[in-house]
């Protein structure tokens, strides 16, 4: 099969296309055909193996030392089971399905192998793969960080970094929890975060928000503090909160797939796709992807 393979951590160009051996699924795991992934924030990351000095060494054990120890990378993907093992019931040939990989990686590849009881999950009947491939990532990572402050209990919610793949998934889920939202970002983002559900949008470039005297139950930062180190202690409520994608190591969870599926086919959460490339061009789309401004995802097409 047709795969990137990451041949050592640096820039983008370590990323060589390259026939490797198609996997078999075990008994347990159903094989995937890939029709659609995408290039992610944190791929870009783990390609660059951008870790804090005093990480290095965990970090390593589970990623490798000098390389990633799966040398195909990618979290996220969209396809259609082939085959499955004898011990899955609850996919079959044919399923249209999306999946998170989290430590396994390997979606940047025509195939990859998942136990069922991955976060793996049927893909919403409404899009197109390369829609579902824009969901995952953005709309798990989301969902934990609002559900870990309580959502469900905030009213007035101001989403920093409004136009990324967390942000723009970070408002939408906050609008459908019933929360009065604010997204944060560039003046070139302004109508998007405006067209995904914002109630109010504030550029970043022309307006501090810490010193307009607003007040917010919850504050989340989906830039993280490597680019965005926010003092927002002032403009938050009494009981507020103010959360950063990066306080911890986020547990994703099938459910929640299950539950973006739903979202999704009820029209509440819209993916949002900035560029799409083949998978010939990984490296322009790692290039794009460090820059750090996409709007929404990058999706790659695998397979046809
Ligand atoms: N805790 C974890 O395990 C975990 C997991 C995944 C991701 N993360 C972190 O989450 C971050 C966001 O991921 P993502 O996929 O949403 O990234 P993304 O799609 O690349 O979006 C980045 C966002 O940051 C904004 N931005 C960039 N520089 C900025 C600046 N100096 N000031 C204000 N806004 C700025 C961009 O908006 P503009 O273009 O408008 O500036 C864009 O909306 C990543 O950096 C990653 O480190 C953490």
């Amino acid at each position: 099969m047709r795969a990137v393979v990451c041949t050592r951590y640096g820039p983008p160009e370590v990323l060589q296309l390259k026939e490797m051996p198609k996997p078999i699924p075990r008994t347990n795991e159903v094989c995937i055909k890939i029709f659609a992934t995408a290039v992610t924030a944190s791929d870009c990351i783990v390609r660059a193996f951008i870790v804090p000095l005093r990480l290095k060494p965990l970090m390593g054990a589970v990623l490798g030392f000098t390389k990633p120890r799966n040398p195909i990378l990618g979290l996220v993907l969209a396809g259609e089971v082939e085959s499955v093992g004898r011990d899955v019931t609850q996919f079959e040939p044919g399923s249209q399905v999306y999946a998170f990989t989290a430590f396994r990686f390997g979606a940047y590849a025509e195939y990859e192998c998942l136990p069922e009881k991955a976060i793996v999950a049927v893909k919403p009947s409404n899009i197109t793969y390369e829609e579902a491939a824009a969901v995952p990532y953005g709309g798990l990572l989301a969902l934990y960080f609002l559900n870990k402050a309580n959502i469900r209990s905030r009213r007035r919610v101001l989403v920093y970094g409004a136009s990324g793949a967390i942000g723009t998934s970070a408002v939408q889920l906050a609008k459908h929890f019933g929360a009065e939202v604010t997204g944060v970002c560039s003046t070139a983002n302004l109508e998007l975060v405006k067209s995904i559900g914002a109630d109010a949008v504030i550029d970043y470039t022309k307006e501090d928000f810490t010193r307009n005297g607003a007040r917010y139950d919850l504050i989340f930062n989906a830039v993280g503090k490597r680019k965005a180190r926010l003092q927002a202690q002032g403009s938050l409520t009494p009981e507020g909160r103010h959360i950063t994608v990066d306080d911890s190591t986020p547990r994703l969870r099938k459910d929640d797939l299950v539950f973006l599926t739903g979202l999704v086919e009820a029209g509440r959460l819209i993916p949002v796709i900035d560029r799409r490339y083949p998978l010939e061009q990984i490296v322009d789309a790692h290039r794009y992807v460090d820059e750090g401004h996409k709007k929404g995802n990058v999706v790659m097409a695998v397979a046809t």
